[in-house]
């Protein structure tokens, strides 16, 4: 078992002293990195790229051998969980992920298989391992998982939606079918964790990308008591270290007072939200990350770097010294300079120094 050499985003995570603000970004690999689309031509496809466990490996790494980021994360993708239970996830071009099978009566989730995720996802937890072992201690790996809200969201609509309308039509109209398929789905995702984590993960997202699109008593009761299942259901410890638990919902700023009681380490806040007022409310309870719009980066050097430093100045307002990781708001998008996202990290890294 190698020690970690950086350790600084999983104690940030457990409000542990660090020397300066860890960063990762979330989908840190992909597209907007021509590397990224050299090895998936190499693929083929999207899919055989996360199946392929030398390439998934490999494409995890690129954009740490690019910039001094504090954590890798599994190159796969949240919906490999509703393909594994029979959907036929495709992408045609352009067009975003689809489904060829949609979830949308009784008969329907009755007939959901419950998934061996250690079969049915080997080459997720067979990617977990190559990447730790490539890593060699260097930085941790984030494991991570849909939401049982959001994957519902994909596989009832059949792929992506603006307004979620057969999901809040069978949630107004028949709220006890949407409960069966959220549970059916926050079973597999705690056994997908598990595994991912007993396979090298050493803390864990839970993306709710679409939570934000839900009133608030039903985040609570369609979204969040489901992640809340799902945290209680993990592996908490391993080797001797915790696993953090970072619950990220897109657009649930409003609602970290409700989220702080349900086991999670640390919430992911969108740039939406006031940094700021987020850290005088959740008070030490918890860590925060985030949330620089993603769109900065089509900024230039100087208003990258200064739309960094205000977000830091927010994170530390309040005098706490750590419970804070830096990250965008939302995922990178396809469309940004490669070189920028270097501002951004190595911005924080010395920016954040004469807080801590
Ligand atoms: O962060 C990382 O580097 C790890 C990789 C990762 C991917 N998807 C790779 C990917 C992660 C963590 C995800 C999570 C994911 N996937 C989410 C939650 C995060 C978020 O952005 O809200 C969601 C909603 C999905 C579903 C999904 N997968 C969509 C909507 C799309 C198409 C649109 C898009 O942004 O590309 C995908 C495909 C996908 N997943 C790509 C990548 C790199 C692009 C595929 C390609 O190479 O063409």
């Amino acid at each position: 078992m190698t020690t970690l050499k950086n350790d600084r985003f999983l104690r940030a995570l457990l409000r542990e002293s660090v020397d300066t603000t860890p960063i990762w970004m979330m989908r840190q690999a992909g597209r907007y990195l021509p590397e990224y689309r050299e090895t998936r031509a190499k693929a083929g496809d999207f899919l055989s790229l996360c199946r392929n466990t030398e390439f998934a490996c490999e494409v995890t790494l690129q954009p740490l051998r690019r910039y001094d980021l504090d954590a890798a994360i599994l190159f796969s993708d949240i919906l490999t969980v509703p393909d594994a239970l029979g959907l036929g996830l495709y992408f045609e071009t352009g067009e975003g992920p689809k489904f060829k099978k949609t979830i949308r009566t009784e008969q329907d989730i009755q007939n959901l298989p419950k998934i061996n995720v250690n079969t049915d996802l080997d080459y997720v937890m067979n990617a977990v391992t190559a990447i730790r072992s490539a890593l060699g201690g260097s930085v941790p790996l984030i494991g991570f998982s849909g939401s049982p809200w959001t994957l519902a969201t994909y596989m009832i609509e059949g792929g992506s939606s603006k307004d979620y309308r057969f999901t809040k039509e069978m949630l107004y109209k028949t709220p006890e079918l949407l409960h069966a398929l959220l549970d059916h789905l926050a079973d597999a995702v705690i056994d997908y964790l598990n595994a991912q984590i007993e396979a090298g993960a050493q803390a864990v997202q839970i993306f709710d990308s679409w939570g934000g699109a839900l009133a608030h008593r039903e985040y609570i009761d369609f979204s969040l008591n489901y992640m809340k299942k799902i945290v209680n259901g993990l592996t908490r410890e391993k080797d001797g270290r915790r696993i953090p638990v970072i619950l990220f919902t897109k657009g649930g700023g409003q609602w970290l007072d409700v989220m702080l009681d349900k086991g999670a380490d640390a919430f992911g806040l969108d740039w939406t939200t006031r940094l700021d007022e987020a850290r005088k409310l959740v008070n030490g309870r918890a860590a925060l990350q985030g949330n620089l719009d993603p769109a900065t980066l089509y900024g230039s050097n100087q208003t990258i770097e200064k739309a960094v430093k205000a977000m830091l100045d927010d994170a530390y307002a309040n005098g706490e010294k750590t419970g804070y990781v830096a990250n965008l708001g939302h995922g990178i998008t396809q469309w940004v300079n490669p070189d920028m996202p270097k501002i951004f990290v190595d911005t924080v890294h010395e920016y954040s120094a004469k807080y801590l």
